[in-house]
């Protein structure tokens, strides 16, 4: 199985870099976010607050979690049901970081993670990838950009969504939330030794894929 990591902070253009590598080189896109965000909605759903730790923890032991692709793409599914639109709130990205802190929480999901990319081709996009999740991945990405890039890119994404905003609310919780997975004690946020260097702060969407795709070409 060829294996490509992709990590970085968020908004750096992993989900859409790695999701557009991943349909041209005819590989499975791997969401890991997703699979978080999917442990903190089943906390949010049952009024649990991400410092309870205890409480936390056991309701992401007893999640029924799923990931399906239809049409090449990735749908998370939490006690059967679609969640991947629900997922994507601010409030539930915001949540996400503070639960993925959680030793049990990460253990079960790098398992699952583990097992899709020991039987398949995968492009995996997160923060721990090529640190702890594929050590041995035969291609590791680090794909970053300045916070204010970053806030940029979201602020557009979510007026195109016709969400009411503000730009140095979002760049506030970048930081904040690059801050806590970073500094986090398990699987902390960080480039690996032997990961490429990618800043897309002045690259787009195309000279990116084109860089990645001829690393791998590269065999590097
Ligand atoms: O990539 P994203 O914004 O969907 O990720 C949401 C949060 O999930 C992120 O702030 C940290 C956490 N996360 C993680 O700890 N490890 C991963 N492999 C992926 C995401």
């Amino acid at each position: 199985m060829y294996n490509i990591a992709i990590d970085g902070p968020a908004g750096a253009g992993k989900s859409t870099i790695a999701k557009i590598v991943a349909k041209e080189l005819g590989f499975i896109y791997v969401d890991t976010g997703s699979m978080y965000r999917t442990m903190a909605l089943s906390c949010y759903r049952a009024g649990i607050k991400a410092d309870e730790e205890e409480k936390v923890v056991a309701k992401c032991r007893e999640a029924e979690i799923s990931i399906r692709y239809e049409n090449g793409v990735q749908k998370m599914k939490l006690n059967n049901e679609d969640v991947s639109g629900e997922i994507r709130q601010e409030v539930i990205g915001n949540m996400t970081s503070a639960i993925a802190v959680y030793g049990p929480v990460r253990e079960r999901l790098v398992e699952m993670q583990r097992d899709i990319a020991s039987k398949n081709n995968v492009v995996m996009d997160g923060r721990d990838i090529a640190t702890a999740v594929l050590p041995n991945a035969d291609l590791k990405i680090y794909l970053t950009a300045s916070s204010k890039t970053r806030a940029e890119r979201r602020y557009n994404e979510l007026l195109e969504k016709g969400v009411d905003c503000n730009i140095e609310d979002i760049e506030k919780d970048i930081k904040d939330r690059d801050y806590r997975d970073m500094n986090r004690e398990i699987s902390p946020l960080k480039k690996a030794d032997d990961a490429v260097l990618i800043d897309s702060s002045n690259m787009n969407i195309e000279e990116v894929v084109n860089k990645i795709k001829e690393l791998a070409k590269e065999g590097k």
